[in-house]
């Protein structure tokens, strides 16, 4: 487990690979006084990715790879001690999670171990379920599997589509990955 040492924040790096709402909603939450990390690397699997956007807004460096051996260099260049998936759509090897083991947390917009992977909003309204929610979780070389760090449900209204499921989803991610972080390494 990764120690808070005096003042010193945690250096973390967020993977992404599309429009990165939580990137930048943790990047807000990193420059707080309260919180555990900073945040000195976006790292992003396509050059398509719009939340390449807030490396120069925030001004962090961005860097564009997928290979895992680039990337563990930069990762080891830059003192990278903790990593935070928001929307990053490559699976890590077994290898690279073995040498972050216990460091590499992720997000997942629904009550896991329910809907793993991909289209969960869609899938959760054709089941006609009741409730759905968000997962802060540790990364595991099984999809979607690690152990959950933190869990928020809330409950589907009739009239719920696909888009309005996913924003009230994204709304409430913004509150649990920040709480999940301050978890980890404050207990809270
Ligand atoms: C979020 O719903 C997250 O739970 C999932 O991918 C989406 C990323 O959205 N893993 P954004 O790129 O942070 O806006």
């Amino acid at each position: 487990m990764i120690k808070l040492i005096g003042q010193n924040k945690i250096k973390t790096a967020v993977f992404i690979s599309g429009a990165g709402s939580n990137l930048k909603n943790l990047i807000k939450f990193s420059k707080k006084k309260n919180s555990p990390i900073e945040i000195n690397l976006i790292l992003s699997s396509t050059n398509k990715a719009k939340g390449l956007k807030y490396s120069k807004l925030f001004k962090i460096e961005k860097k564009i790879s997928n290979s895992e051996k680039k990337i563990l260099s930069i990762l080891s260049k830059k003192n990278i001690n903790f990593i935070c998936l928001a929307g990053y759509m490559k699976i890590l090897s077994k290898k690279f999670i073995k040498k972050f083991k216990g460091k590499i947390i992720n997000i997942h917009p629904s009550l896991l171990p329910k809907y793993k992977g991909l289209n969960t909003h869609q899938r959760v309204i054709n089941n006609k379920e009741q409730y759905s929610g968000c997962t802060v979780h540790y990364v595991s070389p099984k999809l979607d599997s690690g152990k959950i760090i933190l869990q928020k449900k809330i409950k589907i209204k009739n009239l719920d589509t696909f888009k309005t499921l996913q924003k009230k989803i994204l709304k409430q991610e913004y509150k649990l990955y920040p709480a999940a972080i301050k978890k980890i390494f404050f207990n809270l």
